[in-house]
């Protein structure tokens, strides 16, 4: 008999958050991860009729009623998810009436999804109508996106623009580029209406002064772009207080994102 801890789903969690702890994009419990599974594929490890407990999801999901997500817990720190996967990690489904998690594993210890849920699903429900192959949506702080927060404007095509010149590949990688938000309360539904508003046009959006989002067909797609921006984020942080001599150029990247076929926001050129 299979267990929960032989699908695969639940070791790429375990990796993708130890990970993600390594790197220092989330500190104590910073950050929160929502996979969509495929029904299919739970249902070969555990009983997706077995209501463990019922949770009020405090807004309405309708879309998604019928879904089954692995979500990482709130307050729960990924340095322990990978130990402890049972405690800090939870299979939920989302309920008829739109407004209930149904608890199907995992909390272990009482506890629930992460308080940043509002902004996961809506941007779940944002992405797939946009791409009905959007699976993840994952929330964390790295540190150089972070300290850019402070130094550089917070416009959409200026900062987008000066990540795509840090890093010859950036424009390749996230050519529909990184939407804005200010710096909002977090946990609550109107910073995850704000979320999903931007993920119908954006794949990455930074919360001003707090961190970014993600969200990707794959745990390792997902990851790979927020860890693109980092990469890009520590360079402009390295170099930002010296005198530029060098820059990749507009024209150059335009050549990339041709050669390479991908369809670029051509207005946050200049
Ligand atoms: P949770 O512990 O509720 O997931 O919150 C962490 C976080 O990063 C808030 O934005
Ligand atoms: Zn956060």
């Amino acid at each position: 008999m299979k267990t929960i801890l032989d699908a695969p789903f639940l070791t790429e969690m375990r990796k993708t958050t130890a990970n993600m702890y390594r790197l220092g994009w989330d500190e104590r419990n910073g950050g929160n991860i929502s996979c969509l599974l495929d029904e299919n594929e739970a249902t070969e490890f555990l009983d997706v009729n077995h209501v463990i407990r019922e949770i009020p999801i405090g807004f309405e999901a309708q879309p998604l009623a019928g879904k089954i997500f692995i979500v990482t817990g709130t307050g729960k720190y990924f340095k322990n998810v990978e130990g402890d996967p049972e405690n800090n990690l939870g299979i939920i489904k989302i309920a008829p009436d739109g407004q209930t998690a149904q608890l199907l594993w995992g909390y272990k210890d009482g506890g629930k999804f992460t308080s940043e849920l509002p902004a996961h699903l809506m941007s779940h429900m944002a992405r797939l109508s946009v791409d009905p192959q959007n699976r993840v949506v994952m929330h964390c702080h790295p540190t150089h996106t972070l300290a850019m927060n402070f130094v550089h404007e917070l416009d959409e095509k200026k900062f987008t623009h000066t990540l795509w010149e840090m890093c010859t590949e950036c424009i390749v990688v996230f050519p529909d580029g990184i939407g804005v938000l200010p710096w909002m309360l977090c946990g609550t539904n109107e910073i995850g209406e704000a979320t999903a508003e931007k993920m119908r046009e954006f794949r990455l959006v930074v919360w001003g002064m707090h961190g970014i989002y993600g969200a990707g067909k794959t745990l390792d797609e997902t990851f790979g772009l927020i860890e693109t921006v980092e990469k890009a984020a520590q360079i402009y942080m390295l170099t930002a207080h010296l005198p530029r001599i060098n820059t990749i150029k507009d024209s150059e990247m335009k050549k990339l994102a041709e050669f390479f076929g991908v369809d670029y926001r051509k207005d946050f050129l200049d």
